[in-house]
């Protein structure tokens, strides 16, 4: 078992430590005074979570006397784009932010992506600092400098490697996160398990109906897990070249399921739990995937309130044909895609898998159909 407070240490070609510990949230103060000297911080948040939160650490950080910029958006996935981010450029520029300025970014993935993405492009590359408030964020997406924004149906397409300075997460802010969206996050957890961490699922598979509840004493021991486990990828494989892919499981399907409902009706762990059970089928069709990684795979994540195929309500009224060849021409035009085909992560067994692009075209189609018939 982990202790729950943690320093890992991600080593790319910048060094930073993530920082893990409840009630950690404010003491980001230190964090910036320990900086080179800098003028401007700027905060970037959604509402929810400027209201919880954001509000007032931007309060502490101007009482220790740093210039705060802030910039806050609607909580709405679709505000991952290049018009938010031109916004926030604009407020940059317009108070004449210079390289030293520092940029703190408050909130979920959303949040995360969009303020990285910002402090990657201003005047070549600023430093931010990521405090990830829900569950996804802390587990997976805080870590791996992978920052980036949707362009129109193009999802996470604009997107560039900009490592941060550091990564601070305080568990206990999971606490007013909405059950939906901590579920979600749950599914980011089960993919690390499948793909890499046996004795992670185990540990699920035992403490199901406990994790499954929001709040639980295992939350942090479970971050702390997944992040020690990226870290130490990441330092490998900062440019994802290797098992930096790894982290794509589930990401194919899911990324295009997720935009063929417009980012909106399917959460992004919703639509990677939906992409896991996808490409757990095509791996054991194509005789790659043990059978029991299907259908622990499958117990697991239902048990844990994900979803396994698209939810009945979300098709309801979509013809099947159509639905399928819509999902179809999402992935196929996915910005991962190679001269072979899209690249595929698929288990092998419990904590293993491979990256192919030899699955075979059929099979991808019946797959899709499956998918668009809601077939679990
Ligand atoms: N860069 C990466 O490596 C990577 C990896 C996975 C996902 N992502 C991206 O992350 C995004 C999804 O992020 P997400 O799932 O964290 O959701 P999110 O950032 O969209 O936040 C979800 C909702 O939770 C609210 N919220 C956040 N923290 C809260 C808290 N502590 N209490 C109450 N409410 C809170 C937000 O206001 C929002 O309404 C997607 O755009 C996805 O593409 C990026
Ligand atoms: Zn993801």
């Amino acid at each position: 078992m982990l202790a729950v407070t943690e320093t890992v240490r991600a080593r790319t070609a910048i060094t930073y430590d993530v920082y893990v510990r409840s009630g950690c949230l404010y003491e980001v103060v230190d964090k910036i005074k320990a900086l080179d000297p800098i003028r401007y911080v700027l905060l970037i948040t959604d509402d929810n979570v400027y209201r919880l939160y954001a509000r007032e650490l931007s309060r502490r950080i101007a009482r220790a006397g740093y210039h705060v910029l802030t910039f806050i958006f609607e909580p709405r996935r679709k505000k991952k784009s290049l018009e938010t981010a031109k916004e926030i450029f604009r407020l940059l520029f317009s108070n004449h932010a210079d390289r030293h300025t520092v940029i703190l970014n408050v909130g979920g993935g959303t949040v995360g992506d969009l303020g990285g993405f910002v402090a990657a492009l201003y005047l070549r590359g600023v430093r931010y600092i990521h405090l990830p408030t829900t569950l996804l964020s802390q587990a997976d997406s805080g870590v791996g400098g992978k920052v980036n924004v949707n362009f129109g149906p193009h999802l996470n397409s604009l997107s560039v490697f900009h490592h941060p300075t550091a990564v601070w997460v305080d568990p206990n802010v999971l606490r007013t996160l909405p059950t939906r969206e901590y579920v979600s996050g749950l599914a980011e957890i089960v993919k690390y398990a499948v793909i890499l961490d046996a004795d992670l699922f185990e540990m699920l598979e035992h403490n199901r109906d406990r994790v499954a509840r929001p709040n639980n004493d295992l939350v942090e021991v479970l971050i702390c897990r997944c992040l020690q486990r990226k870290c130490r990828i990441v330092s490998r494989d900062p440019q994802e070249k290797g098992p930096f892919r790894f982290f794509n499981y589930g990401h194919e399907i899911g990324h295009a399921v997720e935009v063929a409902y417009d980012y909106e009706h399917l959460l992004h762990g919703e639509a990677v739990s939906i992409g896991m059970m996808t490409a757990s089928w095509m791996g054991r069709e194509a005789h790659l995937t043990d059978y029991a990684v299907l259908e622990r795979q499958g117990v697991l994540l239902s048990g844990l309130g994900l979803p396994l195929t698209i939810p009945a309500n979300l098709r309801r009224g979509a013809i099947p044909t159509n639905l399928f060849r819509r999902i179809k021409r999402i992935l196929d035009s996915d910005k991962k895609r190679t001269p072979k085909g899209t690249v595929w992560i698929v288990p092998t067994r419990l904590g293993e898998g491979i990256c192919t692009t030899e699955i075979e075209p059929d099979l991808v189609r019946r797959s899709l159909r499956r998918l668009a018939e809601g077939v679990v």
